[in-house]
């Protein structure tokens, strides 16, 4: 019998292309799992009308592991239009399947790795006031709020007359208060000071593992009081058990401005949903983008791993395919880190290391071509040469 069970959701698009690239690299580090397909995302919409089938939620009970690709979503009118003409005026409502997911399993721990590979010809750069550039050595991972937020899905176009009457209790609400329902929409922010210590807390152990000096909380209380105010609060008082690790706060807005300035400041960026979101692709870009941006979904019974990219359709047809498999590749590793198997992610991270640091495979991202089916014979590398390129380096 196999140790693990990974629960294996290609999903859609270039999902189906990179993540069967992530379970070649598993095993070649002797990985020793069983892996489940299971279904996920724009066909199971239009098929069943809904994009995560209660089977593949049952698996994810079961084994408790799980490796993502990607999906494709699509607004509300496509969503209708594309479903079987038997499940069409039904009032099914489509829901992104990642987010069911990650409420559904309290999967509340976002954590996104945005490191820099040395020779990576994407890395961001600086230019010294003397002259020349440097190209200092990002490090930053940023944990997210998954589960709350600007993303709980508490939302109204038109909003119920309760509602409606509950937001004119507050005086803030009176230049709003005659606009009429069908031109009022109304998204909340929920914050838990629960989940608010979750994430803070996941960031100061992660700090303190990796012997970093401190964590930065990026949020806006200074206008978003409440909300943000909770989750400033609630990680002064989560630091106090960290006596050695300092925190640091900043504002979303100027953390942005800063990123180009001292990115490699930031080790540790503990943010809520929305603001995270941002943060992470905003430091994905430093370190090669979508192609390197891996990420865990993390809960306490049950984790699942994935990059950030989307299903990319415009490439998904493509023969040979052409993305990048690095992101799902260092999902892939997280996973081995959570459970335990640090020592196998380590290889994998260092053959990736590796391989950019050599610089003769390379996809068509990272020599900055515009993608499509000319990439191959531009001398990009295919998705399968990457990781074979990968494979080698492991031995
Ligand atoms: P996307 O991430 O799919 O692609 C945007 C662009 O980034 C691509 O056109 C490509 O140029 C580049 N890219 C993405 N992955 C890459 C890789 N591995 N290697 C090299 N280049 C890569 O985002 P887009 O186009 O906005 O959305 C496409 C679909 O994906 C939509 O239906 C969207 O809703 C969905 N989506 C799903 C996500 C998920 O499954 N977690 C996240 C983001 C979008
Ligand atoms: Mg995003």
């Amino acid at each position: 019998m196999p140790r693990h069970t990974v629960v294996t959701m290609p999903g859609d698009g270039i999902g189906n292309q990179v993540l069967p690239e992530a379970l070649r690299v598993l095993k070649a580090v002797g990985f020793d799992a069983e892996y489940i397909h299971a279904d996920i995302g724009w066909e199971c919409w239009r098929n069943e009308g809904n994009a995560l089938p209660d089977h593949t939620i049952d698996l994810l009970a079961k084994h408790r592991l799980g490796l993502f690709g990607a999906i494709t979503s699509k607004p509300n009118r496509a969503a209708q239009a594309e479903l079987r003409p038997e499940l069409q005026g039904k009032g099914l409502v489509y829901y992104s399947p990642i987010v069911t997911m990650r409420q559904k399993f309290n999967l509340d721990i976002c954590m996104r790795p945005c490191i820099g590979f040395t020779g990576n010809p994407l890395n961001y750069i600086r230019k010294k006031t003397g002259g020349g550039f440097d190209e200092p050595q990002i490090d930053t991972t940023v944990f997210r709020q998954n589960t709350e937020g600007m993303y709980a899905g508490v939302e109204w176009t038109n909003p119920p007359e309760n509602v409606r009457a509950a937001l004119a209790s507050h005086t803030r609400f009176k230049p709003f208060a005659k606009v009429p329902g069908p031109d009022l929409a109304v998204s909340v922010r929920i914050i838990t000071r629960n989940a608010a210590r979750r994430i803070v807390t996941a960031a100061f152990e992660y700090a303190k593992r990796r012997g970093f000096k401190g964590v930065t909380i990026c949020e806006k209380p200074n206008v978003v009081r409440e909300t943000s105010g909770m989750m400033e609060e609630t990680a002064k008082e989560v630091a106090k058990n960290y006596p050695s690790i300092a925190l640091w706060s900043t504002n979303i807005d100027a953390q942005l401005m800063w990123l180009n300035k001292n990115p490699e400041d930031y080790n540790v960026i503990v943010a809520s949903n929305l603001f995270g979101d941002i943060l992470s692709d905003a430091f994905a870009g430093l370190v090669g983008g979508l192609g390197f941006a891996a990420s865990g979904n993390i809960g306490d019974e049950v984790a699942v791993f994935e990059p950030t990219h989307g299903s990319a359709p415009k490439y998904a047809e493509l023969n040979p395919p052409i993305v990048n498999p690095i992101a799902m590749i260092l999902s892939a590793a997280m996973m081995l880190d959570h459970i335990h198997e640090g020592q196998k992610a380590d290889r994998i991270r260092k053959a990736i290391a590796a391989v950019i640091k050599e610089g003769n495979v390379r996809t068509y991202d990272m020599m900055r071509l515009s993608g499509g089916p000319k990439a191959i014979g531009q001398g990009a590398a295919s998705t399968v040469q990457m990781t074979d390129a990968i494979l080698e380096k492991l031995g």
